[in-house]
């Protein structure tokens, strides 16, 4: 979530008891500042996430330097430095949003599946989580973390057991006031109903879950590239 999270949400979660992700995404540089802040405010354990379709690859040297706990992969197949990671003794979970996509990273030796359902916001697939969990964690022995969709106080808990290891959360924070965006957009987060987002980018095997406003609309069913990001 590069751009939108800060140390004080990673630290904020850690301090509750969850894992933090810092995004690799953003650098090497970024990564250094981060973990001196991240110092300054918890003895906690957090991670990194880093979406290997848009990352540079000297951050995993960075990341492994600094001492990351826990990394994540996601946004393309699983990488060969997950065993450079594994080996420094880093569990390395990622990113999944079908079945075959799980049984490719099982087989590459990854430590844990994030199993993202299309109901979550950012970049995804486009498989119902109530279709792809049962799939996968009945078909592949590993910890599965389920992502996409877990928004209200209801949900709480009850995808911890289909999960078989836990929940991650991500536009949830949106509602968050240590969340680095915009006061208006943490509001469209919170009055939001059900039917207020929608999928855009579909066909370019990217699809991007995004709130419907006038700018996105347009390109629910678009077959061409947009001209530049939604507003
Ligand atoms: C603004 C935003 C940015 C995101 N960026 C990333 C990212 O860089 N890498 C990644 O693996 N997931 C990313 N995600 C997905 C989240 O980590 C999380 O898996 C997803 O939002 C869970 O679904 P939910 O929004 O229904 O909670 C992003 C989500 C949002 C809302």
């Amino acid at each position: 979530m590069g751009g939108v999270v800060s140390p004080a949400m990673v630290s904020a979660v850690a301090e509750a008891g969850g894992i933090g992700l810092m995004p690799g995404s953003m650098g090497s540089a970024y990564a250094r500042d981060f973990f001196r802040t991240m110092s300054e405010t918890t003895n906690r354990p957090f991670g990194a996430n880093i979406p290997v379709g848009f990352s540079e690859p000297g951050v995993v040297d960075t990341l492994l330097e600094l001492g990351v706990r826990y990394v994540t992969t996601s946004t393309g197949p699983v990488p060969a430095f997950t065993t450079r990671l594994q080996t420094a003794g880093v569990p390395v979970l990622h990113v999944v949003t079908s079945l075959d996509d799980a049984k490719r990273a099982a087989d590459a030796g990854v430590d844990g599946l994030i199993v993202e359902g299309a109901e979550g916001a950012g970049l995804r697939g486009d498989v119902a989580m109530m279709v792809l969990l049962p799939l996968v964690t009945s078909q592949v022995d590993l910890p599965v973390i389920a992502a996409g969709g877990h928004f209200r106080r209801c949900h709480h808990g009850r995808r911890l057991r289909p999960g078989r290891g836990g929940r991650a959360d991500g536009h949830a924070h949106g509602r968050l006031g240590r969340v680095a965006v915009h006061e208006n957009f943490k509001q469209a987060v919170v009055s939001a109903a059900e039917t207020d987002t929608l999928l855009i980018d579909r066909h370019q095997r990217r699809p991007v879950r995004v709130l419907r406003t006038e700018s996105t609309a347009p390109y629910e069913f678009a077959t061409r590239a947009r001209p530049s990001g939604p507003s």
